[in-house]
């Protein structure tokens, strides 16, 4: 199958492992719900009658409507993004257009050359947006230019991440594709609740599936700072109270990964008859790129 990649580039995507995730779903899904979306490639890789992506970040949310709106018209759009690109006189290898210096450039600084290169554009581009932040094309840019394609705000609001070591590349525009050619030919919505209210507000019938896609308690990423043992009890009641309905689900989840054990979802494993499945692993953190053996990642289904 290919991977489709979502042009959000998220951190904990899941475009490498749906096909494993795959076989163990029902194959005729009615409305899928992927109930922490992230970047959304989980609902690119799945094919429904219906999606129905939800995500407690508003901003991802935001980036999300807005290319939904401008993947209607990919060529329109890209072309706006160049203009951007060239007003912020950034690199596009796309385009192929590099600045005269850029040989220069790349042989002093052989790893971070494009930061180098871009970054008093990306800092302008960075000021602009969070003078006004209704600019989600601006926000784009941001992610797509920025420290690991993230988005982090600090406490006052401010868009405050890094330039990163990537420019629009050929890699962005076949993003983009997929993701207009997925948003273009499926019925797709994306809300923004904490994932227990969206859950408990939808009316789920027989040939629905819910996807789970949490942040793990026991790995980092900036999502996870909006996660602890409240959030996790809660989402394990919320999962036995679907079971009890009859609706039908999917959790990915990590169990052990550098030393730690993730008890609480240990506990509920074994107190449960839940299928658990051993998934092979993606997680590598951006933060520390070794890949530890000990990484066990799971895919629990209650059907
Ligand atoms: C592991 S990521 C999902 C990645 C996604 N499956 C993908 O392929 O890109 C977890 C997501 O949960 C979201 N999240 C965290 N707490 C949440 C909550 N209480 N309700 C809903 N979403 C939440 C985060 O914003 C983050 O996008």
């Amino acid at each position: 199958m290919k991977k489709v990649r979502s042009p959000l580039f998220y951190v904990g995507d899941k475009y490498k492992i749906i096909s494993q995730i795959k076989e163990k779903i029902p194959q005729n899904i009615n409305t899928f719900y992927d109930v922490f979306a992230g970047g959304g490639s989980a609902s690119m890789g799945v094919n429904a009658y219906r999606h129905k992506m939800n995500d407690i970040d508003t901003n991802i949310v935001s980036l999300h409507r807005y290319l939904m709106e401008q993947v209607k018209d990919l060529d329109a759009f890209i072309e706006h993004m160049y203009d951007l690109i060239h007003y912020y006189k950034l690199t596009c290898s796309a385009l192929n257009e590099l600045p005269k210096n850029f040989l220069e450039v790349k042989k002093a600084y052989p790893k971070t050359y494009y930061a180098k290169l871009n970054k008093e554009g990306y800092l302008q581009l960075r000021n602009d947006y969070n003078s006004d932040q209704s600019n989600i094309d601006l926000l784009y840019l941001l992610l797509v230019y920025g420290f690991n394609h993230m988005t982090r705000f600090n406490r006052a609001g401010m868009f405050n991440l890094p330039v990163g070591n990537v420019d629009w590349n050929k890699n962005v525009e076949s993003a983009l594709r997929n993701y207009a050619e997925y948003a273009n030919n499926n019925n797709v919505s994306v809300c923004n609740y904490d994932f227990e209210k969206f859950v408990l507000n939808q009316k789920i019938e027989a040939n629905d599936f819910l996807y789970f896609d949490p942040p793990y308690l026991i790995t980092f990423s900036e999502y996870n700072k909006m996660w602890d043992n409240n959030t996790e009890n809660r989402l394990y009641n919320l999962l036995d109270i679907l079971d009890e309905k009859g609706a039908k689900w999917g959790l990915s989840n990590v169990l052990t990964h550098k030393g730690k054990t993730n008890q609480i979802l240990a506990d509920w494993i074994e107190n449960k008859n839940y299928n658990v499945y051993s998934i092979k692993s993606n997680y590598i953190s951006k933060f520390d790129n070794t890949i530890k053996d000990d990484t066990k990642e799971v895919f629990i289904t209650n059907s």
